[in-house]
């Protein structure tokens, strides 16, 4: 097994993607699988840690020995992200969280009318979990952790998600044809608050969430157990 190097410890991680119900049968929703999101949960177990993993919409399988929250919409993904990160020593926000809801959810399934055009859809921002969660630290020392899939100038556009969100570590992938979503292996860069820039190179899902744990680890330092 690995080092227990986060024995004693509570991590929190989201996974997987939103969606946010329209009607009855519709909703906006996104390509998230999941897959990097139970990596983290797979190791922080292998390292030792008690897991919540908070899990949108995914296909997979609950891991061993994670107690898992399914929800739906980005509401309930805020709700339960921010319950457990109460208790939590880290919080690794994995989930593609939709930035925006439909502004009004229709009861009964919406339908075409005959030569009308449809109505157009209205949005609403969603609240950010990452940025809440960064900036309340629910406990002293809490290290949080976000993701951000960027199509270009991936580095500048990281460094200011960093600094806008709050967090510690900002995990930045390079969204293309066959990386990220959906894949099981990722590259990315790992920035740090800190300045530093940790790159992983492209592989499973698993080593980039041990490079994670690897940066998380010595900024826990702090935290009371
Ligand atoms: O702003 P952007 O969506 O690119 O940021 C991505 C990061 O922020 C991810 O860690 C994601 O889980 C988190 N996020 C969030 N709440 C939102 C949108 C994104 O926590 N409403």
């Amino acid at each position: 097994a690995a080092e227990q190097d986060l024995a004693g410890r509570h991590v929190v991680i989201s996974a997987g993607g939103t969606r946010e119900p329209l009607d009855p049968v519709r909703y906006l929703g996104n390509r998230s699988s999941g897959k990097q999101g139970y990596a983290l949960a797979r190791t922080a177990v292998a390292r030792g840690a008690r897991v919540t993993l908070v899990a949108g919409n995914t296909e997979l399988p609950d891991p061993a020995g994670v107690d898992v929250i399914r929800i739906g919409t980005a509401r309930q993904l805020h709700e339960a992200v921010v319950k457990a990160a109460a208790e939590a020593d880290a919080v690794v926000m994995a989930a593609a969280v939709a930035d925006f809801r439909p502004a009004a959810y229709t009861t009964g399934k919406i339908k075409k009318v005959e030569g009308q055009e449809p109505e157009p859809v209205a949005l609403v921002r969603n609240p950010d979990i990452l940025a809440e969660v960064s900036a309340e630290r629910a406990r002293r020392g809490q290290v949080v952790v976000g993701f951000a899939a960027e199509t270009d100038d991936v580095l500048a556009n990281g460094r200011a998600k960093l600094a806008r969100k709050g967090c510690d570590l900002l995990v930045v992938n390079e969204v293309g044809e066959h990386k990220a979503f959906g894949s099981a292996e990722n590259e990315a860069v790992i920035l740090a608050a800190d300045g530093s820039e940790t790159p992983v190179p492209y592989g499973p899902k698993e080593d980039l969430a041990e490079t994670v744990w690897d940066l998380v680890v010595p900024r826990l330092a702090d935290t009371e157990r």
